[in-house]
């Protein structure tokens, strides 16, 4: 396959699919309701919607536009944006730091979808059918203790990510995302249903909504900002890799703020179907990365035909993981074949990078949380700051302004202010006030 002059994907839905099935994975199912109950709900919820709106959309309008305009993988977009506007090379680091991040995310990130397949073969043999909650959260425990199997089943997901890459038909992935995310969509409603009908509906939504600022730890806000760059896969070029497909002549902003909203609402659905059922079974919402793979099947076990219904969401779960790992290891692969390196061996290389970083994440849980949190927390919003900045304050107006393509002049102006400013601004002072230095400048100030 040649990558050297990439062809636009034929319409804008296209390019709609292929980011969804980018941004919407275990972040939106598995991750955004275990870190809403560690950090306490609503006043999280709250600032991570805030996060979404002001610094998550901003960027990644720029991270579109840059890959169209580039027309690029994000190393060679970043490098040869910062030629065309006269920027130092340094740019380019970017893009490689974006290709090193995604790596570091895949490894964490092939482990639970791993746990997502594994609850795929539970359900098949209906291991939690029938069963008290006490031993449905055994179940977990008994999974996440056993290295072999979370072994077999990362290694499987791995190989089905490198399997997809190496193929390169990364770009009819959009086939399968375009039946299953809404399907997987459909599921979740129905399991707010459950949910609704069967769970503790009211305090679900009380805890997911009534925001207690008291609540919001310094951490909790650092954490609920690195989750809307994940969460939007924003910061390290998978949307810039995907944006050099898009044709030419549809504005990007609109395209932006439908992904950003169904990523939203799948999260949101998500945390409403999976709260009630926390409440009225006695779980604890702070209980970490189990919460979704324990909560769940404690509905499935309960419902009539649970065992398919089971079986098929995790099913679902599993495709919508794998289209989002292809997306992270794409820009790398992209990258290499761009010079040279031919797209199976490049890709064999990511993948044992990524299965062996995996190995030792489930070796040592410490590890697994160590790179889940810098690179949300850290190399994405890092990420997503040098972008805003490249393309608010470095690149040249008037080429920023034809590649992002807004019909209206004022949404263009928004937008540039977001990101010179509001993006930029908000980042930082997250990051000082999640070492506490904003606090010590208040006082100084006072
Ligand atoms: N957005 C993906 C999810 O929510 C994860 C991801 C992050 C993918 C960064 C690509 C890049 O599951």
């Amino acid at each position: 396959m040649n990558t050297q002059t990439p062809v636009s994907w034929t319409n804008r839905w296209t390019f709609i699919l292929a980011a969804t099935g980018s941004a919407v994975g275990l972040g939106n199912i598995w991750k955004f309701p275990y870190i809403t109950g560690e950090y306490g709900g609503g006043a999280f919820v709250l600032v991570y919607l805030g996060c979404i709106l002001l610094v998550g959309v901003p960027v990644m309008v720029a991270e579109v536009m840059a890959g169209r305009a580039a027309r690029a993988n994000p190393v060679d977009a970043m490098l040869g944006l910062s030629r065309d506007a006269g920027a130092p090379a340094a740019w380019g680091f970017v893009g490689l730091a974006g290709v090193v991040g995604g790596l570091l995310i895949l490894m964490f990130y092939s482990v639970v979808a791993g746990w997502a397949l594994d609850y795929v073969w539970q359900s098949l043999t209906g291991t939690y059918q029938a069963q008290s909650a006490d031993s449905i959260s055994e179940n977990f425990a008994s999974l996440t203790g056993s290295f072999p199997r979370q072994w077999l089943w990362q290694t499987l997901f791995v190989a089905l990510t490198g399997g997809i890459i190496a193929a390169g038909v990364t770009r009819g992935i959009g086939r399968a995302v375009e039946i299953l995310m809404p399907l997987l969509f459909v599921f979740l409603l129905m399991l707010l249903g459950y949910s609704w009908l069967n769970g503790d509906f009211v305090r679900g939504l009380e805890f997911m909504y009534q925001p207690d600022f008291g609540k919001l730890s310094r951490e909790a806000v650092l954490v609920a900002m690195g989750h809307a760059f994940f969460t939007l896969s924003l910061g390290m070029g998978a949307i810039m890799a995907y944006g050099a497909y898009m044709p030419g002549e549809h504005s990007v902003g609109k395209t932006v703020i439908t992904i950003a909203a169904l990523d939203t609402v799948i999260a949101l659905v998500a945390g409403m179907a999976i709260f009630p059922l926390v409440f009225a079974n006695g779980l604890e919402p702070s209980s970490g990365p189990g919460l979704m793979f324990v909560s769940l099947p404690i509905a499935f076990a309960n419902m009539p035909g649970g065992m398919i219904f089971g079986s098929l969401f995790f099913i679902l779960v599993s495709i919508a993981a794998l289209s989002s790992s292809i997306s992270l290891i794409e820009p790398g692969v992209a990258w290499l074949e761009r010079h040279g390196v031919k797209r199976r061996w490049g890709t064999f290389g990511a993948a044992v990078i990524g299965w062996l970083g995996g190995t030792a994440c489930i070796y040592s849980g410490s590890f697994f949380d160590l790179l889940d949190h810098i690179t949300a927390n850290y190399i994405l919003p890092l990420g997503g700051l040098l972008i805003a900045i490249f393309v608010g304050w470095i690149m040249q107006r008037q080429t920023v302004e034809t590649a992002a393509g807004f019909e209206n002049p004022l949404y263009f102006k928004l937008w540039t202010t977001a990101l010179r400013y509001i993006a930029p601004v908000g980042i930082l002072l997250v990051f000082l006030h999640s070492i506490g230095l904003l606090d010590t400048f208040m006082q100084l100030g006072a």
